[in-house]
């Protein structure tokens, strides 16, 4: 190899494949359970009973309720357990002391003058405040699922229907996260960064 050739590889961002793989199974099977979440949510709107709001159907997966209710079983297997590997990964190699939010981080945003530091300690914040609300997503679910079984669940929220409300206003917010999330990895790293991360 050239230098030129040499200096060109070395600034290309790489990342680690279990990173990749984490991304393309968590942005599938979380698209595949909104389109389904929001089927089921059709049958029964959160807001306003059966008389509310219903989301048009280019959003929905599954055709109707049972069909809507087998969509999002099955991808939640997927969901939950792509994000359980990927914390015991994070965990097992230390990942997330390095690749996550840490004190250098807060330190950065709080008395950094530097722009390139701080929209990296942001970046940093947001792609790790996503996965407790994914967390939260899979917990509030479960407690809807099988609300005798986990009614202490339930009882955390202090009602179903709370806990419902709960379970739905995490769609907007992943979605609304993981918008900021791209938009800030272009900001850091381009899009050689971005797509680093799928290629
Ligand atoms: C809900 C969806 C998403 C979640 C939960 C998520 C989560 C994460 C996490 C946890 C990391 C750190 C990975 C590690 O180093 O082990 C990460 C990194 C990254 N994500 Fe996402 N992500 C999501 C969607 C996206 C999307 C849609 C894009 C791009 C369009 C994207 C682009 C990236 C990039 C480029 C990095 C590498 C950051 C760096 O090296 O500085 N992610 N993401």
């Amino acid at each position: 190899m050239d230098s030129s050739a040499a200096r060109k590889s070395r600034s290309q961002p790489t990342q680690a494949l279990p990173a990749k793989i984490f991304h393309w199974v968590n942005i599938t099977s979380l698209l595949l359970m909104i389109g389904s979440g929001l089927q089921i949510y059709n049958a029964n709107p959160v807001f306003g009973g059966r008389g509310g709001w219903h989301f048009p159907p280019f959003f929905l997966l599954g055709g109707w309720l049972a069909g809507g209710r087998h969509w999002h079983f099955a991808a939640m297997w997927f969901f939950a357990l792509n994000l359980l590997w990927y914390g015991v990964y994070i965990f097992i190699t230390r990942r997330w002391q390095r690749r996550f939010l840490g004190a250098n981080d807060i330190k950065a945003l709080q008395v950094s003058q530097n722009p390139k530091r701080r929209n990296y300690a942001w970046h940093r914040f947001v792609y790790t405040a996503i996965i407790p609300i994914l967390l939260l997503a899979i917990f509030t679910g479960l407690g809807m699922y099988k609300p005798a079984q986990f009614h202490w669940i339930v009882d955390i929220f202090g009602s179903w229907q709370a806990l419902r409300i709960v379970h739905f206003i995490t769609v907007p917010t992943v979605i609304i996260f993981a918008v900021i999330h791209s938009l800030l990895s272009l900001k850091v790293g381009g899009s050689c960064l971005i797509e680093s991360m799928f290629w």
